[in-house]
């Protein structure tokens, strides 16, 4: 930010967030913010470099190549370009002699180059690198063409274009910092998807979206734009094919979308287009190219298996900041029990901290916390504990105490601990891009396993410094070891959060090898799946903040964070009866279901909303518990092939232009297809289906797809339709294990993938495989193994969807 833009910041900012934080934490609160901004534009002032002109580069002509295993690096006047195919099928693209590592996002080595893959010339003096999926081709000017193996075009790269700042010391000729813009096109009907989470996706339609992981303070609703998860992963559909890019650089950048449109015939269509400027870093890219499900599975396989949440974590939770003593937990669980309701978690938020400060115990309002666990866990119910990474800047407090020992804190340029201001008041920040403090920060967890807490939920991770202006985080300026490399925010900022994750999944696996942590995070990067999932953060209550649940949850699956769900009810404000329940019907359907609300902002127990509400979330509830085998599957086969448990309804047919822009429905799964209610009064809505046969999971009554059907959501349901010959693994009598079948279509089988539920430990998964498929006028479902005879199931089955049947419009 120059002298200018503060100016313009302090003026607009200042009185909006010091009232703000003064109405939220006291007056003191509010100046503190103030100082607080001072010190970070004073700290940039002086840390970040100045100065220097810059000098525009594009890469000029060809004038050779060398071909190199899986690819080759094809020379230019004024850069070079590598590609390279790597086993499996991702190409990487790497200019000005980038290469895949050191990355943050990379779960391990560069896979190995697919040998295959070679160099050749190109027709009109360009090169070509062609392999099993996808054709890169090179221009003379450094145009990269994405083609499919028949030559479809799916992306054109224009030549990329640099501003280099000319170096202050002379022997530093091309600095990192250059910043950098790179154009593409996509064909005139693609649609683009991802860029972490996005309040108004799934599908990103014109705008600018900016890469900086952002608080967005309190509450934010479609339109709030960039969130706590943003990445540079965009996945685009088109008629010629699915292609995922993710650009590898964690520095502060922009996208700027617009969606292209077809000249009607007229043969002009006007393409897609996307252009990319980032402020510094490396200008290298991965892209896949493939079905959606192929794409996600190989963006995983690069990047990471999705971390398997223990079965707990994906039955019902309810979490409050301000339950503010152990009594009111009891009470809230009692309330539960008494009720019939099930519940698998209780979150405890900042308010049970000494003083907000992390890896502490207000011993006060909460005197024994491991009795409480336990006596909670003999109930089935387990705790989780917030965790920060702000830790008070206070001599004498133990974690501090240790931090500063161990040099684990964030400083400045001249090499002081950077000051921010978070809930504890004053506090500094671990620089997670050290190994040395991620083992520190990670054994540091053995006090909340004492505590008896069964998972982690990490927040404010941003990182959030509070400031009356200019950006709420850590100035630009502060220094990160980033492994050893060394640099500054800039490059740090985005993968602070991801690394923080890295630290506490770690710490837990070493402190608890036999259980596998459960950890979310608000903020994160590419690869977050590693360790655990998010959740929204604090969307605001409200009809708009509920359809931007369901955007961030679509958007983070399609990036390769397939856990994830919303504060039901929303974070910032007493949700109507209505809405409540609606959000609690969504949210039983996502991966995470957890009801949360602000200090200030009402309560959120299904029994606070009416008899009547509550009659309907017990049913959400049931039938959430009902399913929970299923999403056990779910997150097992996210695991194993990178498929999201919550995915769009053009998962498996991208080429349906309908289905493509349909945002408001959901499939869970394979089986599964889900029209939450998003808007107010409504008491039935239309539903496009994929194609095959649907069944009203309500009324048992039948749809052919594709086309648009009308389905009742009275107040007690919202619409779920399961597909003909679909194989549901569902909570039975005496809790046992069944499958529920879906008659298929006269003539057709269906197929399902098992994988029951191991424990929390580290067992391999069993995968089981069924058909389901008529015989003698009777559905039968079968188990089958590669080289087998089908057999029995070995598991109860109760077939569903034998009865009456209509047709959409
Ligand atoms: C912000 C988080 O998004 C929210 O969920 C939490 O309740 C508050 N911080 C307080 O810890």
């Amino acid at each position: 930010m120059d002298g200018h833009d503060l100016v313009r910041s302090v003026r607009m900012l200042t009185a909006d967030r010091v009232i703000g934080a003064a109405r939220m934490f006291g007056t003191a609160q509010g100046l503190r913010s103030v100082r607080s901004a001072w010190r970070r534009h004073r700290a940039d002032a002086v840390g970040l470099p100045h100065g220097g002109a810059e000098m525009a580069r594009v890469p000029g002509p060809a004038y050779g190549a060398d071909p190199q295993p899986g690819g080759g690096v094809v020379h230019f006047a004024r850069s070079s370009l590598r590609v390279r195919v790597a086993a499996g099928g991702a190409v990487f693209c790497g200019w000005d002699g980038a290469g895949p590592e050191p990355s943050y996002a990379l779960a391990g080595p560069c896979p190995e180059a697919d040998r295959r893959a070679v160099l050749e010339p190109d027709t009109g003096g360009g090169w070509r690198v062609v392999s099993e999926r996808v054709m890169v081709a090179v221009s003379r000017h450094g145009a990269v063409e994405v083609r499919t193996p028949g030559g479809v075009v799916l992306r054109r790269e224009l030549p990329p274009r640099w501003w280099d700042r000319v170096a202050q010391e002379p022997a530093v000729r091309r600095p990192l910092a250059s910043r950098w813009v790179q154009r593409s096109e996509v064909p005139a009907d693609a649609r683009f998807f991802g860029l972490g989470g996005r309040a108004d996706g799934p599908r990103l339609r014109a705008g600018s979206y900016r890469l900086w992981n952002t608080d967005p303070g309190g509450a934010f609703v479609p339109g709030d734009d960039p969130l706590s998860i943003t990445m540079p992963v965009q996945l685009v559909v088109a008629d010629a094919g699915t292609h995922l890019v993710f650009h590898d650089n964690s520095w502060d950048g922009r996208v700027r979308l617009r969606e292209g449109a077809e000249g009607a015939g007229s043969g002009h269509d006007r393409p897609g287009r996307c252009e990319l400027r980032m402020d510094g870093g490396p200008l290298r890219y991965w892209i896949l190219v493939g079905a959606p499900a192929r794409v996600l599975q190989g963006w995983t396989a690069l990047t990471g298996a999705p971390a398997l949440p223990p079965r707990w974590a994906l039955g019902h939770q309810h979490a409050r900041w301000g339950f503010g003593s152990e009594a009111e937990v009891r009470r809230v669980v009692a309330g539960y029990r008494e009720r019939g309701l099930p519940l698998s978690a209780v979150h405890l938020d900042i308010d049970h901290y000494d003083g907000h400060r992390v890896f502490t115990v207000d011993r006060a309002a909460f005197p024994a916390l491991p009795a409480l666990a336990r006596e909670l866990r003999a109930q089935g119910v387990r705790l989780v504990s917030i965790v920060d990474p702000g830790v008070k800047a206070e001599p004498g407090s133990a974690v501090y105490d240790s931090g500063a020992a161990a040099g684990a804190f964030v400083r400045d340029a001249r090499g002081r601990e950077v000051r921010g201001l978070v809930w504890p008041g004053e506090a500094v920040f671990p620089d997670f891009t050290d190994a040395r403090v991620r083992k520190w920060w990670g054994g540091l967890y053995a006090e909340r396993l004492a505590q008896g807490f069964s998972g982690v939920w990490h927040d404010m991770n941003e990182p959030v410094s509070f400031a009356a202006f200019g950006e709420a985080t850590l100035p630009r300026s502060a220094r990160h070891a980033l492994e050893g490399r060394g640099g500054d925010h800039r490059e740090a900022h985005n993968i602070y959060g991801l690394a923080m994750a890295r630290a506490g999944y770690e710490g837990l696996c070493q402190l608890r090898p036999q259980e596998r942590p459960f950890l979310f995070s608000r903020s994160g990067w590419a690869g977050l799946q590693r360790y655990g999932g998010t959740w929204s953060g604090d969307v605001a209550t409200g009809w708009p903040g509920l359809r931007a649940s369901l955007s961030l949850v679509l958007g983070l699956g399609l990036c390769g964070v397939p856990y994830s769900g919303p504060d039901v009810g929303g974070f910032s404000g007493v949700p109507s009866a209505e809405l409540y329940l609606r959000w609690f019907q969504l949210a039983a359907y996502l991966p995470l279901f957890r009801t949360h609300s602000a200090l200030y902002a009402g309560r959120r127990e299904p029994w606070e909303y009416g008899p009547e509400v509550l009659e309907h979330a017990r049913a959400a509830l049931l039938e959430r518990e009902r399913l929970l085998p299923y999403f056990v599957t779910l997150a097992h086969l996210a695991r194993l092939t990178g498929a999201p448990y919550v995915r769009p309804v053009w998962w498996e047919e991208p080429r349906d232009r309908a289905l493509r822009d349909c945002g408001d429905a959901f499939l869970l799964g394979d089986a599964l297809l889900v029209a939450p209610v998003l808007e107010e009064g409504v008491r039935q809505r239309t539903v496009r289906l994929p194609r095959g046969r649907w069944y009203d999971t309500a009324t048992g009554h039948a749809y052919d797809g594709p086309g648009q059907v009308r389905l009742a959501t009275p107040l007690s349901r919202i619409a779920v339709l399961a597909r003909a010959g679909a194989v549901l693994p569902v909570t039975g009598a005496q809790g046992r294990m069944e499958l529920e079948t879906w008659a298929p279509a006269a003539g057709r089988t269906g197929s399902a993938v098992v994988v029951p539920d191991a424990g929390d430990g580290w067992q391999r998964p069993v995968v089981e495989r069924f058909v389901s498929r008529w015989a003698q006028g009777r559905v039968v479902v079968e188990r089958t193994e590669e080289g087998q005879a089908a057999r029995e199931a070995g598991y109860p089955v109760r077939v569903r969807g034998t009865g009456r049947e209509s047709r959409p419009d």
